[in-house]
């Protein structure tokens, strides 16, 4: 299992690139199934997901070439039975629920198991696809589904308990693009991602509007041809590079991220300035300079669905906050058990005290490195930025949760000055 040894002190400067989203490729590389014909996705990362991600395809009988960001998929002749050995490695697997039902009015899909971020139930999507027709049953560990008049078109309501549902949003409407009549999905999620997957959907001829709103109505049709589309840059890989400039950057000069999207990260970027840092974006709004404060303070964070703050950034801004002066209160209402990176981070001396899905962090400058266990992709990804401003070195264990997301972060945040190295083992 290979490990990072985190040299700490390195001083952060010059540009990074932002790659594809993960969370915009998945479903989108998902929905490929829904037609014969070939689509080519470009800037898909090469992160784990991503590669669980065409395995499923592959196993399903899609034809799948990669070649660094492009994928070319040709899912002409598929089966409907997606196998627990492939489903258990990711939970966004169930993806394929949606195109599955869609195209072959059936679908077996292996339930995912436990997270360790949180319980992650799949209520919401089985009321979605239930909602406009599906029949389904648990069966040996599988979601077993069928249509076998093919799906209708309803009014559904994917509000929960923590607010919509991202991939539950998707599934519903990559289900009903090819259902007959329309759909409206109320309480719909608005993340930037799904506004992808619904211009990726619109582009192969399906008739969906409303996505980045609460509300998305989808008429069905009756096929759909195979594109080609470029994924939006990742906002949480940009966000996480953010915020190391914020921590370890160049107060000069800063760290510039080159393929971002503004208004994507407009919540990131206003707790980065109430945090007393500096972030400036050129006109086009696809770059942007962070440079660290010089008198940086605390803030409060409170996790909310998109355009609130996004619980993929809590934990990089939990590792700031550790050596920000004042007191930071950072509560997750979406996933409140994820706070993992709290107590690994405490081994590492910083003072954060968790209790009942919030963190009331005393900021200190005194870090030093330890060895800690990464528990989930973000958690890691925290470890990393503390081990940036740790007096030492940090050895961050379990590295197969960062890869699963981040595409390359080693080599990025090596080009920008940091010392960092990866021990294969
Ligand atoms: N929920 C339910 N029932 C459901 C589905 C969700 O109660 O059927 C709850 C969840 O337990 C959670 C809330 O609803 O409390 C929101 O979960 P959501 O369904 O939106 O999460 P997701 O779609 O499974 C995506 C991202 C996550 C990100 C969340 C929230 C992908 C592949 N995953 O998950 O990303 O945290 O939305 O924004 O898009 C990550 O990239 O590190 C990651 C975990």
């Amino acid at each position: 299992m290979d490990k990072l040894l985190v040299h700490g002190g390195s001083t952060l400067k010059g540009s990074v690139h932002i790659s594809g989203s993960k969370n915009a490729s998945l479903p989108i590389l998902a929905a490929t199934l829904l037609t014969k014909q070939t689509c080519i996705i470009r800037r898909v990362p090469d992160v784990s997901d991503t590669n669980y991600m065409i395995q499923i395809l592959t196993a399903l009988g899609a034809e799948v070439e990669r070649s660094s960001g492009t994928v070319r998929i040709t899912a002409a002749n598929i089966d409907h039975n997606a196998p627990y050995e492939i489903v258990r490695k990711m939970r966004a697997s169930i993806c394929v629920m949606g195109p599955l039902l869609a195209r072959l009015h059936k679908a077996s899909v292996s339930l995912p198991g436990g997270c360790i971020i949180g319980d992650r139930p799949v209520d919401l999507h089985l009321k979605g696809l239930e909602g406009i027709g599906a029949d389904i049953n648990m069966e040996g560990g599988n979601m077993v589904m069928q249509a076998p008049d093919g799906l209708h078109g309803k009014e559904v309501d994917l509000r929960g308990k923590h607010g919509p549902t991202v991939l539950g949003t998707d599934n519903l409407m990559m289900a009903a693009v090819l259902a007959k009549g329309t759909t409206v999905i109320e309480s719909a999620a608005c993340e930037p991602e799904v506004v992808d997957l619904a211009n990726f959907l619109n582009k192969m001829g399906a008739k969906i509007t409303g996505a980045g709103t609460r509300r998305i109505t989808i008429e069905g049709v009756d096929e759909l041809d195979g594109v080609e589309h470029t994924v939006i840059p990742d906002r949480i890989e940009a966000g996480t590079f953010m915020v190391a400039a914020a921590m370890a950057g160049c107060p000069e000069n800063g760290v510039t991220l080159h393929r971002v999207c503004e208004q994507d990260l407009k919540p990131s970027t206003d707790k980065l300035i109430e945090s007393g840092h500096h972030v400036e974006f050129n006109d086009t709004g696809t770059s942007c300079t962070v440079k660290p404060g010089s008198e940086p303070i605390g803030a409060n964070i409170v996790t909310a669905p998109f355009p609130g703050f996004p619980t993929d950034m809590q934990a990089q801004f939990t590792s700031l906050f550790a050596i920000t002066p004042g007191i930071s209160v950072v509560e997750d209402t979406i996933f409140p058990q994820r706070f993992m990176h709290c107590a690994e981070m405490t081994r590492m001396g910083a003072d954060i005290k968790v209790d009942n899905g919030t963190a009331i962090i005393q900021g200190s400058q005194n870090m030093s490195g330890a060895p800690v266990m990464a528990s989930d992709l973000r958690a890691s990804a925290a470890l990393v930025l503390s081990g940036l401003c740790s007096e030492g070195t940090t050895e961050i264990n379990r590295l197969y949760h960062i890869d699963r997301g981040y595409e390359n972060i080693d080599d990025k945040l090596i080009m920008l000055g940091a010392n960092i190295e990866r021990v294969r083992e």
